[in-house]
């Protein structure tokens, strides 16, 4: 089917796997620089031959949402040494890797397919790239009149203030990567050629933006704050918004401690039985049974 193949080949594009021999050409380059080596033009040129274990490895990464900029080698002293090339090798327009964006999809058919009500919202967005997905796909059906919520500071993470989120700090001076402002994520959308009225950007801390915000009622909900308070302050703004038969999807369960132990106390407190169904390592989901929560 036609959707199918632009959803897919919109995929493809925010993964950057069409290119994906760019990515180790980037890696390729600033590791050979950073040892002060000297850079082969035979390599950066057949890089996937001359460097196939490291095309696997980010293949592998980029299908999984993990990491994969970190190098290991060995010094001149014979010394084991990793080297951190994310700040200039990280150029996908998603982190959340292809079995999530696969999940998005797929939960996106059961809203379409049974007429589940409401917009969908990403809380913690980056460069954009799954609310672009999301927007592609609403686009790819014909279900323009749904908004697709983008909440964000668009300054990055922010620093952790509670006790659970304590050892986790990702705010800008220290992950100065995961700062990206509006203008540039409204540069993204508008790349795909999917910036409409219907994208709404809601600019700020979730704690401040969220429980305000003129939502309606969502089909879907993307979780993707990683921190604890990050995640409450969404779920207790939004959960009651999204109706029954809709979804919740966590992007960080598996990855971070603070996320994980956010999503097991709302369920708990709210006695939430809906079974979290895995999607990879590290995100799972669930379809809000209930009319309310607790
Ligand atoms: C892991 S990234 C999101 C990845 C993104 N969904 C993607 O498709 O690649 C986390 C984002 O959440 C935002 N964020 C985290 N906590 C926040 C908070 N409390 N308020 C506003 N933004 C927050 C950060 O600015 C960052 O852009």
């Amino acid at each position: 089917m036609d959707e199918k193949r632009y959803l897919e080949l919109l995929r493809r594009t925010l993964l950057n796997e069409i290119y994906i021999e760019n990515d180790v050409r980037f890696l390729y380059l600033f590791a050979t620089m950073s040892v002060h080596g000297n850079i082969d033009g035979n390599v950066v040129r057949q890089i996937g031959r001359h460097k196939a274990d490291w095309l696997n490895g980010v293949k592998d990464a980029r299908r999984e949402g993990r990491p994969w900029w970190l190098i290991n080698y060995t010094d001149s002293n014979a010394q084991p040494q990793t080297l951190n090339l994310r700040s200039v090798c990280d150029f996908n327009h998603t982190m959340v890797g292809r079995l999530r964006l696969e999940n998005l999809e797929k939960c996106l058919d059961v809203i379409r397919l049974e007429n589940i009500p409401g917009d969908v919202a990403e809380t913690g967005a980056w460069r954009g790239g799954a609310s672009i997905f999301m927007k592609g796909y609403l686009q790819a059906y014909a279900l323009a009149d749904r908004n697709v919520w983008v909440a964000d500071s668009f300054e990055g993470m922010p620093v952790p203030s509670l006790p659970q989120d304590a050892g986790w700090d990702f705010s800008p001076a220290k992950v100065p990567i995961l700062a990206v402002s509006l203008e540039e994520v409204q540069e993204n959308f508008r790349r795909y050629d999917l910036l409409d009225e219907s994208v709404k950007f809601l600019k700020g801390w979730f704690c401040d933006t969220l429980p305000q915000a003129p939502i309606e009622k969502l089909s879907l909900l993307r979780l993707d704050g990683d921190l604890y308070e990050s995640t409450m302050d969404a779920l207790n703004a939004l959960y009651d918004k999204v109706v029954p038969g809709g979804f919740v999807i966590v992007d960080d369960y598996g990855d971070f401690e603070p996320c994980h132990k956010a999503i097991t106390e709302f369920r708990d407190t709210h006695g939430i039985t809906a079974p979290l169904e895995e999607i990879d390592w590290s995100g799972v989901f669930w379809r809000k049974t209930e009319s309310r929560p607790g």
